[in-house]
């Protein structure tokens, strides 16, 4: 197995280039299904989420093209609606699919995805909206079997009583092909959301409301969608964010290329809180300049967007671990996301958990030691925090990294830090 080896201490400097972002880009590729034409998707991240979507979308039937950061797929020759156990269960965001085959084929089997390391994560608001929408469900042998009524799924109202990214899209795409309009109330607004409803409309649906929480989509009606424009991936907001977070606790300053600032908003504010500085060379760019003087304490509550977002949380706590005061870190999202924190204080930070909030107290140092990757972003701030700790951490069990992050190692390495890719 794979693991990282990181020499801290090393100042960082130059620029970057941001890759598009892997949450959006997976309902995109779910959303091909909804067509039977072919379909090119541009500024791919090249990570392993993205293959496994991809490969499910093979296995369904559907020809896939992927080179590079693009990807023609034709869904045209889909000849299966069972989505298996054995990619299902490497990736969550395969339960995408199940919107689109319901809508489309009238019929499907999804395996259920299970719980993960970040907590149980149930599908149970994607599986009502359906329902709502005339679908009749049932779960047997670990797999959701779907089926529409005889003339496709209803347009209905949907609200949910809490705002779920995942639930949000699943529905989006069902609503594209039923008869009549869907109104989602509380539906969430996250700019990978703003994405799929505007592909929906490449497609040919007309959706009304995008970028809020009440979203008024106007069914096909069962015909397919023709995708008329290439679809191009939108930057990797918590990529960037996380990069930003590598300077922040280097005190380099570095800059990034290739993002769009309004979607880092609620990162720059808290980075900006922490005494790090912030330039915009161009409307696609950010330069991240050092605190001056030590950073200082944040406070942060994770929130849907426009709040603070959850996938962001354990990178700013790596930063919080060497500010001068201490720091509130509450995860409002998921129930168990701080497997990083006892890593963390493996290397040296002093981290208290109470409930759902991390008191990350002030340490001088960190200091270089073996630690465990648990999850995509945790893995992420051990990272960071290996390149500010004193001596050399490894970090094991990086295939997480390697499911969201495009060339971590390398990019990281770019900006000058000692970052080695090692093998068992
Ligand atoms: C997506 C993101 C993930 C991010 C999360 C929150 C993708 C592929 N993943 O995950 O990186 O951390 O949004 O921003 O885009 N919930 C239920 N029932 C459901 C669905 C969700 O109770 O049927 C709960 C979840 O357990 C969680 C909350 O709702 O507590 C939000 O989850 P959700 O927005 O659905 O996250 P995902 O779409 O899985």
């Amino acid at each position: 197995m794979d693991y990282l080896e990181i020499e801290g201490g090393k100042r960082l400097s130059g620029t970057l280039k941001i890759s598009g972002a892997k949450n959006a880009a997976l309902p995109v590729i779910a959303a091909a299904i909804l067509s039977d034409q072919p379909i090119l998707i541009n500024n791919l991240p090249n990570v392993v989420d993205i293959r496994t979507l991809l490969k499910l979308l093979e296995i369904l039937g559907a020809e896939v093209e992927h080179e590079a950061d693009q990807a023609r797929i034709n869904p045209g020759p889909i000849n299966s609606t069972r989505a298996v156990y054995e990619i299902v269960a490497q990736m969550r965001a395969s339960i995408l699919v199940l919107g689109p085959l319901l809508a489309r084929f009238g019929e499907c089997e999804v395996s259920l995805p299970g719980g993960c390391a970040i907590g149980q994560r149930p599908i149970d608001m994607h599986l009502k909206a359906l329902e709502t929408m005339g679908a009749q469900i049932e779960i047997k042998g670990g797999y959701v079997h779907a089926i529409a009524p005889e003339r496709g799924l209803r347009g209905s109202k949907i609200v949910f009583d809490k705002v779920s990214v995942g639930a949000t899209e699943n529905t989006l795409m069902a609503a594209a092909l039923a008869q009549g309009t869907t109104e989602i109330i509380n539906a969430a607004r996250e700019p990978e959301i703003v994405q799929l409803c505007e592909m929906l409309q490449i497609g040919g649906v007309t959706i009304e409301g995008i970028g809020t929480g009440r979203l008024r989509v106007e069914g096909t009606g069962g015909t397919p969608l023709n995708f008329s424009e290439d679809i191009t991936i939108i930057p990797d907001r918590i990529e960037a964010g996380t990069y930003l977070c590598a300077g922040a606790i280097t005190y380099s300053q570095i800059t990034l290329e290739a993002i769009n600032v309004e979607h880092l908003q609620s990162t720059i504010d808290k980075l900006e809180d922490m005494g790090c500085g912030f330039d915009y060379p161009s409307p696609n760019s950010v330069t991240i300049y050092p605190a001056r003087g030590e950073l200082r304490e944040v406070n942060i509550v994770t929130a849907e967007y426009p709040g603070f977002p959850t996938d962001m949380q354990a990178q700013l706590m790596a930063v919080a671990t060497l500010a001068s005061g201490e720091s509130l870190i509450e995860e409002r999202l998921f129930e168990n996301r701080f497997m990083h924190v006892s890593e963390l204080n493996r290397l040296g930070a002093d981290i208290w958990l109470k409930g759902n909030t991390a008191a990350v107290r002030p340490v001088e140092k960190l200091f270089g030691a073996d630690v465990m990757a648990t999850d995509l972003r945790a893995s992420s701030a051990l990272v960071l925090a290996g390149l500010a700790a004193e001596g050399t951490t490894r970090v094991r069990r990086i295939y997480h990294l390697d499911r969201g992050y495009e060339d971590l190692q390398g990019k990281l390495a770019s900006l000058g830090a000692a970052i080695t890719r090692r093998s068992e």
